[in-house]
């Protein structure tokens, strides 16, 4: 940490960073290069179909972020941190810099002062005219955007919900149902981590009609895991637990009540709910959760949680707190509830 006013400058200069990053995976630029062996701007350029000079000022700015390295004759590799921006990397993290970079997220946040001016949470509404998944179903580019994202997203998150449900006894679990699961990672990862479970995917008719993204297909585990393309709002299938990765976070607490009132009549028996978040901590702990709130704040009519925030829509919704599940040095948290 430097002083001062070093820190606010960095602040102030943050999304400079964000977007020489996100022009990187715009352009596919890091699927060109490795590890290893340094390409110039020259070679990419004409590879890719750019212009050589500016993309060399945008590969020597990636390389002052850390995210290349620069060899005295003007070639490129990737650092660790660059090779994550690659598409085929297994944890990669370049359709979340597309989507949060991306035309639409990034014209959401010129509305924050206006919202908190006038207390109306709906940047999506005065940016687009209707709200996130409406909006999505008019755009294309964005719907891709956003799907791809989550189902990347979902890897790096995925393994911090198995270090949390480490210990927790999941035996009498048989089939498991991932409510707004997306294209299915977390199912496909508790399908690996555990045996004896069988999965149901729920999420929209559009969002599971996209065959080739589908994770049980990929990893050959479509004998254990069905989709499900329907509504939460209305009809969610029978199961014994069921898991919430992202999703009350998108929603208000009436929502989030009837998300889970619903699950709770579509469980009909003794079941389980896991919330998978980003928990809100105290005022003494700076927590990634803390900025994703105003992101949420800025996408949909959602928020970010505390602990007591969570117990107490369960509670709304005829559910009873059981536990809260943290891995350490994780962002991501589980609060499990129960009925029956
Ligand atoms: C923030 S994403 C999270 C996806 C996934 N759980 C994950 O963590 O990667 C929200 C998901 O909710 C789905 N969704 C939105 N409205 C829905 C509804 N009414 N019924 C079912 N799924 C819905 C979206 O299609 C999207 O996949």
């Amino acid at each position: 940490m430097g002083a001062p006013v070093e820190q606010v400058i960095n602040l102030i200069f943050g999304r400079w960073r964000s977007q020489i990053l996100a022009a990187g995976t715009e352009l596919a630029v890091f699927d060109r290069l490795d590890t290893t062996t340094p390409r110039k701007a020259p070679e990419l350029a004409a590879a890719i179909g750019l212009d050589a000079a500016l993309l060399y000022r945008l590969l020597r700015a990636q390389a002052a972020i850390g995210l290349l390295v620069e060899d005295s004759s003007g070639g490129f590799v990737l650092t660790q941190m660059g090779d994550l921006l690659r598409t085929g990397h297994p944890q990669s993290l370049a359709a979340m810099a597309r989507l949060e970079e991306g035309p639409q997220h990034y014209a959401l946040w010129k509305h924050l002062p206006a919202m908190i001016t006038d207390g109306k949470q709906n940047a999506f509404v005065r940016e687009f005219g209707h709200m996130a998944f409406d909006h999505a179903k008019a755009d294309s580019d964005y719907s891709e955007r956003f799907d791809q994202a989550m189902s990347s997203y979902s890897a790096a998150q995925s393994e911090q919900v198995l270090g949390a449900l480490r210990g927790t006894d999941l035996s009498g679990v048989r089939v498991f149902c991932d409510v707004a699961g997306g294209h299915g990672y977390m199912t496909c990862a508790l399908l690996n981590a555990y045996p004896q479970l069988s999965g149901i995917v729920l999420d929209l008719p559009e969002v599971v009609a996209d065959r080739d993204s589908l994770w049980a297909r990929k990893l050959e585990l479509e004998s254990r895991c069905r989709y499900v393309g329907g509504d939460m709002f209305k009809d969610v299938p029978k199961a014994d637990a069921y898991g919430l990765k992202m999703i009350l976070h998108d929603w208000n607490d009436e929502e989030c009540v009837a998300i889970l009132e619903n699950i709770r009549r579509a469980a009909a028996g003794p079941a389980r709910v896991f919330i998978m978040e980003h928990i809100v901590p105290g005022p003494d702990t700076p927590h990634f959760a803390k900025l994703f709130d105003i992101h949420m704040m800025c996408w949909g009519t959602g928020q970010e949680r505390t602990d007591a925030e969570y117990t107490e829509l369960l509670r709304r919704a005829g559910w009873r707190k059981v536990a809260s599940h943290h891995a350490p040095n994780s962002i991501i948290g589980v609060i499990e509830g129960a009925c029956g």
